[in-house]
């Protein structure tokens, strides 16, 4: 009675109800608060988590400040207006049985969530941490190679995304650790004016078997997306934007062992119709990675159905500025003819079109893997408007080599080209 009298007193609550694990009160501001007891024991707080969504969906404020076990799929469809403060941490269970069937399904490559978090002006903060036990799907994923197409998961391993922001608007991730996801760490699904700042990522194996598709964040069918002031250690790609992702904002992150910051993968099915646009990339520091600044568009395809290129749409107005590159393959990319053989590529150019991208003051020094190369600008049909400046690179020793393929305005480029060699 003494704790309740003091707890109410502190919270500065009207009420204080705790059912199922959840403590509802209600603050001087008139908001709900659903505080969510940790329930211990290895036992599921998924069910009581979604309570509290629910009992504080609208102007709420939810709590999660213990040590969650989760063993059943977040889904929080309709916030509008609610906090929630994650200062402990959720741990996603490494049941990779019940997971793959029961994560949410989102059709794009396969991908499924743990998470699916949804709705208008929501804040999610806190300093905690989503703990995905990636791991065990790695090693898993090492065994069965169960993948789908171009970096895609498979509908019969279906590797969750720790956190999805799908059909939401307005919407604030701050302060946040995730740790081992089994597939991308974000996405943004069919959202607009989504911030994230102060994201730290970790996703590293500590086994032989090497991590999967562990994209920092991928965007999809979004626009008004901002990415900041963020840590990314993984394997794949550190920030992707997907078809149709616009009016991008990505700045001061700092990648390490990943794939770069990646325009696509585009153009992979035929028929369809994808667009990046208004995107603009700055200050990032690239470290130990495959690519920095790099566009990735399938080539073109005979065939209405294929699902390996052939796509139409267009990439346009791009800028990538204030690269710091060190022990990077190829620091300059640009690749029309992605997982495309370059013979069908030759015979089919993509229709995808590539124009208006900027690279401003990428610098530093390429890995020496592709020995003196350090830009690689290959379009299969003419690209239009590429330009650099400032751009000051060096292969680790011997000289700096640019190789460009169809790109119209090689005389806006501070640096010489010449043509592939193969
Ligand atoms: C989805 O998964 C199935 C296997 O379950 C696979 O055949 C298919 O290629 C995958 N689709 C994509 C787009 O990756
Ligand atoms: C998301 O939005 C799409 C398109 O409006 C809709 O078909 C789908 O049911 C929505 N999904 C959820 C989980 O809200
Ligand atoms: C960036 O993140 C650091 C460390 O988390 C923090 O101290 C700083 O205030 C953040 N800056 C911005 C602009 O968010
Ligand atoms: C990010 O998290 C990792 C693993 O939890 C930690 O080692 C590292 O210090 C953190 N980095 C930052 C910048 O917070
Ligand atoms: C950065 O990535 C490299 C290559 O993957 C890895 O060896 C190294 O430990 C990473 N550095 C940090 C600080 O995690
Ligand atoms: C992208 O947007 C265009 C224009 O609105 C639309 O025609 C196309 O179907 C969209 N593509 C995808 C993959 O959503
Ligand atoms: C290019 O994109 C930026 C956002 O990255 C936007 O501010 C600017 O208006 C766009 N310019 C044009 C000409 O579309
Ligand atoms: C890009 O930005 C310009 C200028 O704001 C705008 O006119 C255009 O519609 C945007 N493009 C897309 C695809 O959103
Ligand atoms: C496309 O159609 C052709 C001929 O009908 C068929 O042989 C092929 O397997 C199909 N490809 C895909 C990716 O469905
Ligand atoms: C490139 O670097 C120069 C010199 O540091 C700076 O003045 C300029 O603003 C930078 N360009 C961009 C687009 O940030
Ligand atoms: C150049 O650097 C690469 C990678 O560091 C190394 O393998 C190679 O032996 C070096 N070549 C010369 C001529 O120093």
């Amino acid at each position: 009675m003494l704790g309740l009298l003091l707890s109410t007193l502190l919270l500065g609550t009207t009420a204080l109800a705790l059912s199922g694990g959840v403590l509802t009160s209600t603050d001087n501001l008139g908001r709900t608060i659903c505080s969510v007891k940790a329930i211990g024991g290895g036992q599921d707080d998924g069910p009581n988590i979604n309570t509290a969504f629910q009992q504080c969906s609208s102007n709420g404020r939810i709590v999660l400040d213990g040590y969650y076990v989760v063993d059943t799929l977040l889904f929080t469809t309709v916030l509008s207006d609610v906090e929630i403060e994650l200062s402990g941490t959720v741990q996603y269970t490494p049941n990779i049985a019940k997971w793959s069937p029961q994560s949410y399904y989102m059709t794009y490559q396969n991908a499924t969530t743990f998470w699916f978090l949804s709705g208008n002006n929501i804040h999610l903060y806190g300093g905690g941490t989503l703990d995905s036990n990636g791991q065990v799907w790695w090693d898993a994923y090492a065994t069965n190679q169960n993948s789908g197409t171009a970096g895609g998961s498979s509908r019969t391993f279906a590797r969750p995304v720790p956190l999805t922001v799908g059909n939401a608007t307005n919407v604030l991730i701050e302060d946040l650790t995730q740790i081992g996801s089994p597939f991308w760490n974000n996405f943004v699904y069919q959202s607009s004016y989504i911030t994230y700042r102060g994201i730290n990522i970790s996703s590293v194996s500590y086994s032989v078997n090497p991590t999967a598709n562990s994209d920092g964040w991928d965007i999809y069918r979004s626009s008004y997306v901002t990415i900041t002031n963020s840590t990314i250690n993984n394997d794949d790609d550190c920030v992707s934007f997907k078809p149709n992702s616009t009016n991008i904002v990505i700045s001061n992150l700092n990648c390490n062992g990943s794939h770069g910051v990646s325009v696509g993968s585009l153009g992979q099915y035929a028929g369809e119709t994808d667009i990046v646009a208004n995107v603009s990339v700055s200050n990032i520091v690239m470290k130990n990675a495959e690519n920095g600044a790099r566009i990735k568009v399938f080539g073109g395809s005979p065939y209405d159905n294929s699902t390996a290129g052939g796509g139409s749409g267009y990439v346009k107005n791009i800028t990538f500025a204030n690269f710091q590159v060190e022990n990077v393959d190829y620091p300059i990319y640009i690749n029309q003819c992605y997982s495309t053989d370059a013979a069908v590529c030759a015979q089919y150019p993509s229709t995808l079109s590539i124009s208006d991208v900027h690279y401003y003051n990428i610098t530093g020094t390429s890995s020496g893997k592709e020995r003196g190369l350090v830009a690689d600008l290959e379009c299969s049909a003419e690209c239009q408007d590429i330009t650099a400046s400032g751009t000051s690179l060096s292969p680790p020793n011997g000289t700096a080599a640019y190789t460009c393929k169809n790109i119209a305005s090689v005389s806006q480029l501070d640096f010489k080209c010449t043509a592939p060699s193969s």
